[in-house]
């Protein structure tokens, strides 16, 4: 299969959101990815359920929305109302993520499960039959453009062998630090979704960046 680019908004200008929205419709990208965080889960805070309104207008392309947020079985229906087509949990804020998942898949969405630096692939292991895509955090979310953790290649080889074991059909994103210098690596050892925030909007060129990392 061949991969699939998931530009991140949370990189782009927020004055100038509709024009990103658009630039990724009209490039190779396959998904929006859209950060949600609200300064408890992780020490930033970026935007919400109105903003991804407002800007599903103007999108086709699937919204990949990654939740960094404490109780987010509060809201499951919530922002597949806004407008998310995969919505993915942190395994760190779900007390019950078996029924998380069940949740959102019951609202008609894709069930993603995204996992800190410090997490194990392991511990995925009982649920990963049910789970749409798992988002392998390489760097410790919060924020964007910080550095790639290299660990996350044997990350992506463990989970290959788990997603094996159990006969899942998870898809394998990888969210921070993408960019030139790895992409390539991250795709010969399995990622099947390349998240990219600073790589591509903070590029010269971000329509041409898309198309490199998209390739
Ligand atoms: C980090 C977010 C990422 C972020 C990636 O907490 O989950 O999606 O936007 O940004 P880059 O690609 O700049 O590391
Ligand atoms: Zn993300």
């Amino acid at each position: 299969m061949p991969h699939l680019l998931a530009p991140s908004l949370l990189s782009a200008d927020f004055a100038e959101l509709g024009n990103a929205v658009r630039l990724i419709e009209e490039s190779e990208a396959a998904w929006h990815h859209i950060d949600v965080m609200d300064g408890v889960f992780v020490p930033n805070i970026s935007f919400g359920l109105p903003v991804i309104k407002s800007i599903r207008k103007h999108a086709k392309k699937p919204f990949d929305v990654h939740l960094m947020i404490v109780e987010p079985d509060k809201y499951i229906t919530a922002f597949r109302d806004a407008g998310a087509d995969i919505l993915t949990v942190h395994y760190e804020a779900c007390t019950h993520l078996h029924r998380s998942i069940q949740a959102i898949k019951a609202a008609g969405m894709k069930a993603g499960v995204a996992i800190n630096p410090h997490t194990s692939v392991e511990l995925l292991a009982d649920v990963l039959a049910d789970v749409d895509v798992v988002c392998l955090m390489s760097v410790n979310p919060g924020f964007g453009g910080q550095k790639f953790i290299e660990r996350t290649y044997g990350k992506i080889e463990a989970l290959k062998a788990i997603r094996i074991r159990t006969g899942s059909k998870a898809l394998i994103e990888i969210d921070g630090g993408v960019g030139t210098e790895n992409a390539e690596q991250l795709l010969a050892t399995g990622a099947d979704v390349l998240v990219a925030g600073n790589s591509v909007f903070g590029a010269a060129d971000p329509r041409a960046a898309i198309a490199v990392l998209a390739s």
